[in-house]
């Protein structure tokens, strides 16, 4: 008894690391146990609270994960590599990804599978390439599907995680599309890779991508029909604000770039309406009068006309151009969508304050 006891401990103590891996030959398949309780570890001779392991010299891995219809893999990475490339995933819709240093925010994937690939040099050191992966298994629960209707000509509608389904439905014949908002701490964006994004009504439907996807791009995403559905895991227990908004397609095609921006109440905050490539909208959601108060940057060809609630004429309250626009500032901003709508080319870095209160 006691002997067991030293062993365990001079055992703990004595760990020795294990030689640096190799790859398999070809693609290594990793399919779910049939115990989804039990996670999968990669490579398979280490587990989690174990150093990250080495990987051998001149290694080129390709790993394909199958995910079961109905089911998702919550997988976080491992990796400790001297370079920033050499290691990436890809989505279900072909997406790629770089795979960094130190990220310990999961990454969510649906079916029908995601592909990990990594490598490194020749001739390297034994421990200056070290990756690993570990996936927890999940099934979508049986959620209600909160039904959104969009008619072509309406503002976009911005939804608030949740824990349902989100389904918006367009008009017959029309399409959805899907624009994301940034966060108000910036550094908590690899969260919204906890969502997923379908072309249709339904966990069956085709994956289409994530919400730090579309955010990244600044393009609407579109389906290719007239449902686009949006789940987002447990982003409800850390955003109280909008994420997410869908709109008729045709009611975003004059722009370029559409997003939305989150910021802190009762703080200076900057928002970046991006016309590098043209038109761009950028939209605020939240019950509070906002302020405009100045710019830190004014594109000499750009032009942003600002709307309360809906882009419309009847809704238009103000035109700033470069030359002009001082004089109207600070801009008191009502309603509660706010459009900022930049009509030519090049960027502006606009300040804005949120207030309960004129
Ligand atoms: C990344 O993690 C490694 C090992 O855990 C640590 O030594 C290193 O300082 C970390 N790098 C950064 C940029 O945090
Ligand atoms: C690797 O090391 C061997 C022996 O030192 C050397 O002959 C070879 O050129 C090196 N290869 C590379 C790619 O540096
Ligand atoms: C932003 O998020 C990061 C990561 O969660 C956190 O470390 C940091 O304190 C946050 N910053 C603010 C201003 O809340
Ligand atoms: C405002 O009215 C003009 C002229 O009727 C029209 O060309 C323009 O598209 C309208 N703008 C919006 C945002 O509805």
């Amino acid at each position: 008894m006691i002997s067991t006891r030293i062993f365990f401990i001079l055992s703990a103590f004595l760990y020795i690391p294990a030689a640096a891996y190799k790859c398999p030959e070809g693609v290594d398949v990793i399919n779910p146990p049939s115990d989804l309780e039990t996670p999968t570890f990669y490579p398979d001779t280490w587990s989690e609270g174990q150093p990250i392991p080495s990987l051998d010299s001149n290694q080129h891995c390709f790993t394909t994960v199958n995910v079961p219809s109905g089911f998702y893999a919550n997988v976080i990475f491992y990796r400790d590599f001297t370079t920033d490339s050499g290691s990436y995933v890809t989505y279900p819709n072909n997406r790629i990804t770089r795979i960094v240093n130190n990220d310990s925010y999961p990454f969510y994937f649906t079916s029908p599978q995601f592909n990990i690939n990594f490598q490194n040099p020749k001739n390297i050191t034994d421990s200056s390439y070290k990756f690993a992966f570990k996936i927890r298994w999940g099934k979508f629960p049986p959620v209600p599907e909160r039904l959104i209707n969009i008619d072509r000509g309406n503002p976009p509608v911005a939804i608030v995680p949740n824990s349902d389904l989100t389904v918006f439905i367009a008009n017959p014949n029309s399409q959805i599309s899907l624009m994301a908002f940034s966060l108000v701490n910036s550094s908590q964006t690899p969260l919204l890779r906890q969502s997923a994004i379908y072309g249709g009504d339904s966990f069956d439907s085709e994956f289409i991508g994530t919400l730090d996807q579309v955010l990244a791009s600044k393009y609407p995403l579109t389906a290719y029909q007239n449902r686009l559905s949006v789940y987002t895991f447990d982003l409800k227990n850390h955003f109280n604000y909008p994420l997410f908004m869908g709109q008729d397609t045709q009611d975003t095609r004059e722009y370029v770039f559409y997003t939305g921006a989150n910021c802190a109440d009762h703080v200076n905050c900057v928002v970046l309406l991006d016309g590098l490539f043209g038109n761009s909208l950028t939209v605020t959601d939240s019950e509070h009068i906002e302020h405009v108060k100045g710019f830190n940057t004014f594109s000499s060809t750009a032009v942003i006309n600002v709307y309360e609630s809906h882009v419309a004429n009847t809704s238009f309250i103000a035109s700033l151009t470069p030359d002009n626009y001082f004089r109207q500032l600070p801009l008191k901003v009502g309603g509660i969508m706010k459009f900022y709508e930049l009509k030519g080319y090049g960027s502006c870095e606009m300040i804005i304050q949120r207030s309960s209160f004129f």
